[in-house]
């Protein structure tokens, strides 16, 4: 049988991907950007390109019995365009090229975030949909789950999985984002004894492979999926800080009030246009002090899933793959023995735009500095250039991208990214 998995570059696509091919499914995997997974099992056949292209995905879905649609696009900020493109359109442009390559089934990773109503919810069930969707996510990704539904025929059958909050090794999204939520805060908000569902990624791909396999009359139905028991949101999120020894105590703040707050942060940042995601938005924060739990009762009736696999699982291969693989994740500056290892690091330590603007700021400035010092001929003028250059990326560093330089263990590399980041940035090129 041949599978096409859409968002192999991503983290449910990629384990995905490598999942289903070790279980001998000859397997297409497809994303945009190129990464270093090729030849990893032998029977995946990597194919670059966007599914905003209607052409790409025919071409894709020639010859393909299965499709995994883990594409997509997730969080809580950007235009309500951006989520419809990313969502709903590339699903329709799959839709309609696996109906005219006569692809027999479509698996959609949908999300139960669809459900997210600033309230507790417990037990939710597949129909508890609220009055009106929380974000441009949740709305586009019901929309396009709808699409992949509706589909649902005689010759070509569609399912929906809503997977609550997935983690495990290769998770760029949930875990790394609490994380950095737990370092940069000490407050907890509400009273703490929110419960969440979630669900380790092997749980997610056995049923994965259950719909691939499901028998025809459970088709063109939503199923959730999560692992066995709830946790605690915030005995969770402090054992995982534990792991990395940032355990703080917490101050307890009225959710009502946060809630107030991130309105207020999100009217500001939308009047000033901000491009990135600000951490401090509303969906998120009520997140964190809510409760959310699903019921997985029609997934292990109909499908006959069970969650075999514990959160705790999932937590240690997760924190497993995040220290070899994201280098802030020890929180300490590693050595390292090329430019080239250094430069991945240097770069995630510069990721916000303000941060990015006091850089340049800073070099434009010990700029002029220097050619003052040297039309003058003043070379004590010359002292002041580390002073500016410094206290620039280091207000840049503490207040905006909340983290630490990275000069101290790395002075060379580091001198060296920094003109590198500067010249990308100035002449305004992709940043390799
Ligand atoms: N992670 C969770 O907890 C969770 C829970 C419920 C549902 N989901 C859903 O599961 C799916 C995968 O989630 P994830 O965590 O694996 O996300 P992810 O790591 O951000 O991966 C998203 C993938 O989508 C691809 N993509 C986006 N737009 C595309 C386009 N126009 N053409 C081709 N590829 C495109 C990306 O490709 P490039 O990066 O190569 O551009 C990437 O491979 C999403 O649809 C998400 O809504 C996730």
């Amino acid at each position: 049988m041949r599978i096409l998995v859409t968002g192999a570059t991503g983290f449910i696509g990629m384990r995905a991907t490598n999942y289903l091919a070790e279980q001998g499914y000859d397997i297409i995997a497809t994303g945009r950007k190129k990464i270093d997974q090729y030849g990893i099992h032998s029977n995946i056949r990597w194919q670059h390109g966007s599914l905003d292209d209607l052409d790409f995905c025919l071409a894709l879905t020639e010859n393909v019995d299965v499709i995994v649609h883990c594409a997509g696009k997730a969080g809580t900020w950007g235009s309500y365009e951006s989520f419809y493109k990313a969502n709903v359109v590339i699903t329709e442009n799959l839709l309609a090229a696996a109906q005219r390559s006569q692809v027999k089934r479509f698996v959609q990773m949908s999300s139960p975030s669809i459900y997210f109503d600033f309230k507790d919810q417990h037990n939710l069930k597949e129909q508890d949909l609220p009055k009106y969707f929380s974000n441009h996510y949740a709305k586009t990704k019901f929309e396009s789950e709808q699409k992949v539904l509706l589909a649902n025929s005689e010759t070509f059958k569609t399912i929906a999985l809503r997977p609550r909050f997935v983690i495990g090794a290769g998770d760029n999204n949930v875990l790394p984002r609490l994380i950095k939520l737990q370092r940069s805060s000490c407050v907890q908000i509400g009273s703490g004894k929110n419960e969440i569902s979630v669900t380790s990624i092997g749980n997610l791909l056995d049923a994965i492979s259950l719909a691939i396999l499901a028998s025809e009359e459970v088709m063109g139905e939503a199923y959730n999926i999560a692992n066995a028991e709830p946790e605690n949101f915030w005995d969770f999120a402090e054992s995982l800080s534990s792991r990395f020894g940032t355990t703080h105590r917490r101050v307890k703040v009225p959710r009502y009030l946060m809630l107030t707050l991130s309105r207020i942060n999100e009217f500001l940042a939308r009047i000033m246009r901000r491009q990135d995601e600000p951490m401090f938005l509303p969906v998120p924060v009520a997140a964190l002090g809510q409760s959310m739990t699903l019921d997985t009762s029609k997934a292990a009736k109909r499908l006959g899933y069970r969650a075999t696999h514990s959160t705790e699982e999932a937590v240690n291969e997760f924190i497993a793959w995040y220290k070899e693989h994201l280098p802030s994740a020890n929180n300490k500056q590693k050595r390292f023995s090329s430019f080239t290892e250094f430069w991945p690091f240097y770069l995630e330590h510069h990721q916000n735009p303000t941060n990015q603007a006091l850089h340049i700021f800073g070099f434009v400035l010990a700029l002029f500095v220097s050619i003052y010092a040297l039309v003058k001929q003043e070379s004590v003028y010359l002292v002041g250039i580390p002073l500016i250059t410094y206290s620039f990326a280091w207000v840049g560093h503490i207040f905006f991208e909340r983290n630490s330089p990275a000069t101290w263990r790395n002075p060379f590399y580091s001198f060296r990214a920094y003109f590198k980041m500067i010249f990308y940035l100035v002449c305004r090129r992709k940043i390799p």
